[in-house]
């Protein structure tokens, strides 16, 4: 500020100006307001008292980043004590569910209220942290994304397939236990013919009963058929979980099920990958999604897959 002594004064108010002047027109330096000054102050001392009791200055060496305060708080602690209460409560289950399938097979789980309760409710929510965004809310699937509630599997349904599936991952070449194969672009590579592809796809579609047109060759269907397909699909077109080779005949497609889809299918040789999931997710939330999948598969009710155990759940 500058020196007071010398403002010179309004001659209409008799109050000291600041010195500014603007075409003639001059400032007035009026004291601030008592009640703001009172504020400012108490902001002041306020600042004070809180830089004493709670973490207030960043970045000062030897203070792990900021200074602590007395009262030593930490958002950031408190969140990691709720996560390590959870898990205390959370690991026991975890453990118990492990050792209940490992020693009983997954269909104990059903036996046991809690565990079944906990089993759901732990898969529910990781599947809709991980998995929905690929294969919907419930399991239900879209084009290219298998639904995981009915009773086809293309790698597996039983427990140990489908927690094989999930840790490995489907065509994830980062993962060395990843399930693999390929089914050749049998148009696009110039394997077959048009007339060959078109034949092949009536041939196929019969083996789901779709109506196929009259003047199809499905005597060239069926031969390209079992020299082309049935190393993977098998002769009767049931496919071949250990390939990853879907069942053709149970109209049920990964692709789609009109004749252009599945023409396109045998053109481009489809070929879904699904990320590992071993290393992203702790091994028992692995274990409860397997569970949480198997027992939503399988096409059973949760009542008939109580009873006694009838092979595979798929
Ligand atoms: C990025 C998309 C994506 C995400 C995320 C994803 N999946 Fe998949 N999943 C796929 C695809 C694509 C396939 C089919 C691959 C194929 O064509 O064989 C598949 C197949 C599967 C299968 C095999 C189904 C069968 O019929 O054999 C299971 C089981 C499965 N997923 C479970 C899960 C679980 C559990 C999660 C969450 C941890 C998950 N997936 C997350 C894309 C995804
Ligand atoms: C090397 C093994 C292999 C051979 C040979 C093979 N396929 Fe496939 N096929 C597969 C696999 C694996 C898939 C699933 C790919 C995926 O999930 O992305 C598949 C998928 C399909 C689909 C899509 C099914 C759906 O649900 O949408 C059709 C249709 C199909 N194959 C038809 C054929 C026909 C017709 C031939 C012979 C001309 C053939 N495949 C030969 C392995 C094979």
């Amino acid at each position: 500020m500058a020196d007071h002594d010398k403002m010179p004064v309004d001659e209409l108010t008799g109050i000291e100006t600041t010195g500014h002047e603007w075409d003639g027109i001059t400032e007035l330096d009026n004291p601030l307001p008592r009640w703001w000054l009172w504020i400012f102050y108490a902001s002041i001392v306020w600042s004070i008292i809180y830089m004493i009791f709670m973490p207030a200055w960043p970045a000062l060496p030897g203070f792990d980043g900021h200074t602590r305060g007395l009262r030593n708080h930490s958002e950031r602690a408190n969140v990691a004590v709720a996560m390590s209460e959870l898990e205390a409560r959370r690991g026991p289950m975890f453990a118990e569910l492990q050792r209940v399938v490992d020693e009983q097979g997954v269909r104990a789980v059903l036996d046991d209220g809690d565990l079944l309760n906990f089993t759901l409710a732990a898969g529910r929510s990781a599947f809709g942290d991980n998995c929905a965004t690929c294969h919907g809310a419930g399991g239900g699937g879209f084009i290219g994304y298998p639904n995981l509630r009915d009773d086809d599997w293309i790698w597996g349904g039983s427990y140990d397939a489908i927690r094989q599936t999930i840790a490995g991952g489907i065509r994830w070449d980062a993962h060395p236990e990843t399930r693999f194969s390929q089914m050749p672009a049998f148009g696009r590579d110039e394997l077959l013919t048009r007339d060959e592809i078109s034949a092949v796809t009536d041939y196929v579609m019969t083996l789901s009963s779709l109506t196929v047109s009259a003047d199809a060759d499905l005597v060239l269907g069926a031969s390209v058929f079992e020299t082309q397909c049935a190393t993977c699909h098998m002769a009767d077109g049931r496919g071949d979980i250990t390939q990853g080779a879907p069942n053709l005949t149970n109209n049920i497609w990964l692709y789609g099920g009109s004749r252009e889809q599945i023409q396109a299918s045998i053109y481009r040789g489809p070929y879904g990958a699904m990320p590992s999931w071993e290393n992203r997710l702790p091994e028992p939330v692995i274990t409860a999604l397997a569970a949480y999948v198997y027992l939503l598969g399988g096409g059973e009710t949760l009542a008939q897959a109580s009873g006694p155990e009838t092979g595979e759940a798929g």
